[in-house]
């Protein structure tokens, strides 16, 4: 059993949301583990530069990170062993389609399903954060000026739209309700998280792709549009909630 606070896995660390997760439970005393996609996948031929992770305060210490990957749904099982929590943040995030979108939401679903099996197996994970969006909920024929998380996006409304992002908002969909039926079926404490669009700094290399959404109309991509903000600080209130119902902090 880990010392101090415990240890919390982040899935997807290389990501935006996830690197400043990782670095807030580092900064709580919190003993991370955070899975990234090997560099030898052959989608990613470049190699990546972990050294963000890496050089975070207490990460030399506390820090552990292994390789896996969603298309690889039985390789988590190392990364989560031993954690009392984890939060899967990772997902595909293609908002230009450049994969078929059932390809896009069968390893978006598998993934989430061979983490929560992972959960399972390890005995040890109380409770599991799910990273969902308000695109799981906004996308639907319902004339309303307001919606909440008891709507769902309706993928058939979906897959009509001449939109961009498509294969991610059915993703999402489908990937929140799969992960939400799994866990009732075996008793796992889920928790899904609805953020709309988090914009802000960013500590990883990449730039954030909703940072570079919001950024649309200055950048000059008319492709790109802007649904809804809500600020950085704000999201990562919610997952410290989240987070603190989960562990009691
Ligand atoms: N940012 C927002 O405005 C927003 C709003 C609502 C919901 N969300 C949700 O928040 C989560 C994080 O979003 P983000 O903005 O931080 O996105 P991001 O920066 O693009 O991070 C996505 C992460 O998922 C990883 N990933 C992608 N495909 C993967 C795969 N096949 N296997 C393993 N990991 C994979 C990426 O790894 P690589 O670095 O290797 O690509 C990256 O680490 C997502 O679940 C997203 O749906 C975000």
């Amino acid at each position: 059993m880990e010392e101090g606070k415990g240890r919390v896995c982040v899935t997807g660390g290389t990501g935006f949301i996830a690197s400043w997760l990782i670095m807030r439970l580092l900064d709580h005393g919190y003993s991370v583990t955070t899975t990234v996609r090997s560099e030898l996948d052959p989608e990613h031929r470049n190699s990546k530069d972990l050294s963000f992770l890496k050089n975070l305060p207490g990460a030399s210490e506390r820090l552990r990170i292994f390789h896996a990957d969603l298309s690889h749904p039985d390789g988590f099982d190392a990364a989560i062993a031993g954690c009392t929590g984890v939060l899967h943040v990772a997902t595909p995030v293609d908002f230009e389609d450049k994969e078929p979108e059932e390809v896009i939401t069968q390893r978006a679903i598998n993934g989430t399903l061979g983490i929560l099996k992972s959960c399972l197996k390890s005995g040890t994970v109380k409770r599991v954060v799910y990273t969902s969006s308000n695109a799981a909920v906004f996308y639907n024929d319902k004339d309303v000026d307001m919606m909440d998380e008891t709507f769902w996006s309706d993928v058939d409304y979906i897959r009509k739209l001449d939109s961009w992002g498509k294969s991610y908002a059915i993703s999402k969909t489908l990937t929140e309700r799969a992960a939400l039926e799994f866990a009732e079926e075996h008793g796992l404490d889920l928790v899904t998280l609805i953020p709309s669009m988090v914009v802000g700094p960013f500590i990883c290399p990449k730039f954030a792709g909703s940072v570079r959404s919001s950024l649309a109309l200055i950048l000059g991509n008319v492709k790109l549009k802007i649904c809804c903000v809500m600020n950085r600080s704000h999201t990562l209130f919610v997952y410290a909630i989240a987070f603190a119902f989960a562990f009691n902090v």
